[in-house]
C-alpha cells in the first residue's frame, strides 16, 4: 500500500530538508542538553588538582610541539583499552582543560595515564631520542627542549585566565608562578606535565 505521507516528502526536496533538520535538531538536543546539567560531566573528580605553574608550561610545550597529533589523551571504556592504559577517562578529570587534548589519532600510545608509569630519566632519554629506549620507535626526538629555558613571563597571566574559567588557583599560586618556572628547561616542564597526566583519579582509587 502506498504511504501518502512519505510520498509527500520524497517528492519535495525542500520539505525533506526541513523535516530532516527538525528531526536531527530534536535528537541532538535530547542528547546534548542533559550533559550540560549533569554533575558527572561538568564537575571535577574528587581530589583533582590544577596543574602547577611548571606543569602548565609543559602542557603548552606539548601543544606547541604537536605531541597531540600522534597521542590521544582519552581511554575509552573498552576492556582492551582499560587493560593496557588503566581506568577509562572521566569527563570530571578534564573539566579544567582548555582546550582538552582527548583526540583520536594514535600513532603512539594514549597518554591519558602515563603519569608515574616511567621515571623522569626515562622520559628525558626518550624525548632526546626515542630509539635509545624503544629501538623500533618512529617518534621524533625533541633535543632542543633540553636547551630552551623558560622565563615565565606569561605564566602568571595564563593562570589568571584559567582562574576566570573556574580553575581554583590561589593568589599565592599566581604570585609565585614566575619564580616556580624561571630558569627551568622546557624539557623539565614537559616531563613534569607528563608525570601529572591522569594521576588525579589514581589518587582517588588508591
Ligand atoms: C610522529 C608521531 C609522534 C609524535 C609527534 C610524538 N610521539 Fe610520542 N610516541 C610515538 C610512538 C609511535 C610511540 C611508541 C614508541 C615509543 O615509545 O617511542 C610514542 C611513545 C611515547 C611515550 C611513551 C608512552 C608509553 O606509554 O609507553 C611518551 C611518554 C611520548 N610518546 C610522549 C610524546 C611527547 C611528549 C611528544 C611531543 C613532544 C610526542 N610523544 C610526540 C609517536 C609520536
Amino acid at each position: 500500500m502506498k504511504n501518502i505521507k512519505h510520498d509527500f516528502v520524497e517528492k519535495r526536496v525542500g520539505w525533506l530538508a526541513i523535516f530532516a533538520t527538525l528531526t536531527i535538531s530534536i535528537g541532538g538536543l535530547v542528547e546534548i542538553t542533559p550533559l550540560l546539567f549533569q554533575k558527572q560531566t561538568n564537575e571535577p573528580v574528587v581530589g583533582l588538582e590544577p596543574y602547577t605553574a611548571l606543569e602548565l608550561e609543559g602542557r603548552d610545550i606539548y601543544i606547541r610541539e604537536g605531541c597531540n597529533n600522534c597521542h590521544s589523551q582519552m581511554i575509552r571504556p573498552f576492556r582492551a583499552e582499560t587493560e593496557r592504559y588503566g581506568h577509562y577517562s572521566l569527563a570530571g578529570e578534564h573539566v579544567w582543560e582548555r582546550p582538552f587534548l582527548w583526540g583520536s589519532k594514535r600513532t603512539g600510545p594514549d597518554l591519558a595515564r602515563v603519569g608515574g608509569r616511567y621515571s623522569d630519566e626515562w622520559h628525558y632519554v626518550h624525548l632526546m631520542d626515542p630509539r635509545d629506549v624503544v629501538p623500533e620507535s618512529n617518534m621524533p626526538g625533541f633535543p632542543w627542549l633540553a636547551e630552551n629555558k623558560l622565563d615565565g613571563e606569561y605564566t602568571a597571566k595564563k593562570m589568571e585566565v584559567y582562574r576566570q574559567y573556574g580553575v581554583p588557583y590561589t593568589d599565592e599560586d599566581i604570585a609565585g608562578a614566575q619564580a616556580a618556572v624561571v630558569g627551568k628547561t622546557e624539557m623539565e616542564a614537559l616531563i613534569a606535565y607528563l608525570q601529572a597526566l591522569g594521576t588525579g583519579l589514581q589518587q582517588q582509587a588508591n
